[in-house]
């Protein structure tokens, strides 16, 4: 059993875990586990697939606070349409490397209910923000010379998942996450990539209409729970 600190929210008093059962024993080994690092309370990663995991821990007095539909696009099946604005790439332009990061600052803790998240320092940030990503599926949006936003891919093999899309706050609802994704499902299609699957927290109301819109089917439904560790 995996039991850690939160990425990005660190400082919070809860440990991260998936509980695929409703199991005292596991739930109790959680606790520990979680209480040996310093934490209080868990934060509880299970699906809608196990509805009896979440009553398990409702009865315990843990609140759901984040729930992320997982959709899968057939690649060779969608048509998106071009982008409807010109984007670049960090291939294409590696000196963009700040101007990312700054965005990647002002919209991570934008998600929902991630209003707590913490940023890396740069070095830090790009080392998994950035670096591992194919420079060539990293999109960015630009006016003129200011950079608006930016969403990557995370590939392997012949599948692939949509890492995180960062609008600039003064730059959002014109449009640019929807360029970016047909960017990034053009570029899965050249490259032969059969699937490409994305989670969405589900008060994204406008994303996942567009990925409803584009083809995505949903999978399940990615549900996380907080409350207080077993004593
Ligand atoms: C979530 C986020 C990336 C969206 O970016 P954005 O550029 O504002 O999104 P868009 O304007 O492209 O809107 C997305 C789509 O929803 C449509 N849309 C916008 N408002 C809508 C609404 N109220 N209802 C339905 N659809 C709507 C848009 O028209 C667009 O579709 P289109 O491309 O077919 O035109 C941005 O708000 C952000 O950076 N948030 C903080 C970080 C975050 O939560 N990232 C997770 C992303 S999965």
């Amino acid at each position: 059993m995996d039991v850690k600190p939160i990425p990005g929210l660190e400082h919070l008093p809860f440990a991260e875990v998936w509980l695929c059962e409703p199991d005292e024993a596991l739930w109790r080994e959680a606790s520990a586990a979680g209480r040996a690092i310093g934490k209080e309370g868990l934060e509880v990663w299970t699906t809608d697939e196990t509805p009896e995991v979440v009553s398990f821990l409702e009865e315990r007095g843990y609140e759901i606070v984040r729930r992320y539909r997982i959709t899968e696009l057939d690649v060779a099946a969608a048509d998106p349409g071009p982008p409807a604005l010109p984007l670049t790439t960090f291939a294409a332009r590696p000196d963009l490397a700040e101007e990312l990061y700054e965005i990647a600052c002002e919209a991570y803790p934008d998600q929902p209910g991630r209003r707590e998240q913490r940023m890396s320092p740069f070095e830090v940030w790009r080392s998994w923000g950035l670096d591992p990503h194919p420079a060539d599926a990293y999109f960015i949006a630009l006016d003129a010379e200011r950079v608006l936003g930016y969403g990557y891919l995370e590939v392997d093999g012949d599948t692939a998942r949509h890492g995180f899309m960062a609008i600039r706050r003064e730059a959002r609802g014109r449009g640019i996450a929807g360029a970016i994704k047909r960017a990034q499902i053009a570029y899965a299609k050249a490259c032969g990539i059969r699937s490409l699957r994305t989670a969405t927290e589900l008060r994204l109301t406008s994303m996942l209409s567009l990925n409803e819109r584009l083809g995505y089917r949903p999978l399940y439904t990615e549900i996380v729970l907080r409350g207080t560790a077993a004593a």
